[in-house]
């Protein structure tokens, strides 16, 4: 795995440690990257009002809009899985938002194993703006 890679998984790997899961007990790190090549950390942070809790994929892209970037060209995601965890599907559309089909997520395990995605084989036929033309 390429050095720029592996920087951003290992942000994703130390804000997982801080996550806010004391009801799963599943903590979730995430990190974009934006055009500007800065690096958006983020993780889950849960509620006793389960719905309200929040996924470490939409702590990064709250953090990267709140540094004033609007595209994310890569993602990484990590978790203490069997496998890698693959992001909910509300976090695919909320990727597929400010990323492209072709942008890189990687998908990874604590304990090393990593899977390489994008944003398009995510989240397939994703809604955009373009089926809103008519209205
Ligand atoms: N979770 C994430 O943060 N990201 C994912 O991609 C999958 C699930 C969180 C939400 C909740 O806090 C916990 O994992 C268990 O679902």
């Amino acid at each position: 795995m390429a050095t720029e890679q592996m920087t951003l998984l290992e942000t994703a790997r130390d804000v997982r440690e801080r996550a806010y899961a004391p009801y799963s007990r599943f903590k979730v790190g995430a990190a974009v990257r934006s055009p500007d090549g800065a690096i958006h950390a983020g993780c889950n942070v849960e509620n006793v009002a389960y719905p309200e809790g929040t996924c470490a994929e939409a702590g990064a892209i709250a953090a990267m809009i709140a540094a004033g970037q609007t595209r994310l060209t890569e993602v990484a995601v990590i978790a203490d899985s069997p496998a890698p965890v693959p992001p909910c599907g509300g976090c695919r559309q909320k990727l597929a938002e400010f990323g492209d089909a072709d942008t890189p997520v990687t998908l990874a395990t604590t304990d090393g194993v990593t899977l390489r995605t994008t944003i398009g084989d995510l989240l397939p036929g994703r809604f955009d703006a373009a089926h809103m033309a008519r209205s």
